[in-house]
């Protein structure tokens, strides 16, 4: 890694303007459809989806909770993937509300598909998905998320909110991770 995070960037894939205009636009899609929603909560899943997240409250205009879940995902022995709930939510924070859980980014959907049955079974009254980016070309189970900012093509990419190792979160755009950073 380079002391200068942004010399690890192959090219950017979107650039902050960029990304505030996807925020903007996603926001007033959901502003529009939680209208008549007195419950709505924002699920944040912590922790790349931490920098949109707090963009993409601020451009909703319908009043809303805030709720955090940590989750880690991981290949069993088996095909089957399973995720690991590091931080959890009360299930009287999910219990008869409209919840939307917001990520970063979906690969192969397992993570999503495994929350979305358990913020269900949770007593939610709906639950819903929203993610900055997807990679539809890696999907392995069948998700199709409520809300997306952008399809991107599967390179692995970082920066607002996504890291590499836990590295390069905190860049303002969201770049390509060059090759030789994460093949060495
Ligand atoms: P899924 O369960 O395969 O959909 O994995 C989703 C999770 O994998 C995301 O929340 C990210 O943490 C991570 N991930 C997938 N693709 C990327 C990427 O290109 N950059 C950084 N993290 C990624
Ligand atoms: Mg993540």
């Amino acid at each position: 890694m380079n002391t200068n995070m942004h010399d690890d960037v192959e090219s950017v894939l979107l650039t902050a303007e960029q990304i505030s205009e996807i925020t903007s636009k996603l926001g007033a899609v959901i502003t529009e459809d939680y209208k008549n929603s007195k419950n709505l909560v924002l699920l944040c899943i912590l922790k790349g989806s931490v920098v949109f997240y707090a963009d993409l409250m601020r451009k909703i205009g319908v009043s809303c909770a805030l709720e955090f879940m940590r989750v880690s995902s991981y290949k069993g022995a088996e095909t089957t993937h399973q995720i690991t709930v590091l931080l959890d939510t009360e299930k009287k924070d999910i219990a008869g509300k409209d919840i939307i859980i917001v990520e970063d980014i979906i690969d192969s959907g397992n993570t999503l598909s495994h929350l979305k049955n358990y913020i269900a079974s949770k007593g939610a009254h709906s639950v819903k998905t929203c993610t900055l980016l997807d990679k539809p070309s890696r999907r392995e189970v069948n998700l199709v998320p409520d809300y997306v900012g952008i399809e991107i093509p599967d390179e692995f990419v970082i920066g607002y909110g996504l890291d590499y190792n836990e590295s390069y979160r905190n860049l303002p755009y969201i770049g390509i991770l060059k090759r030789e950073v994460y093949e060495k």
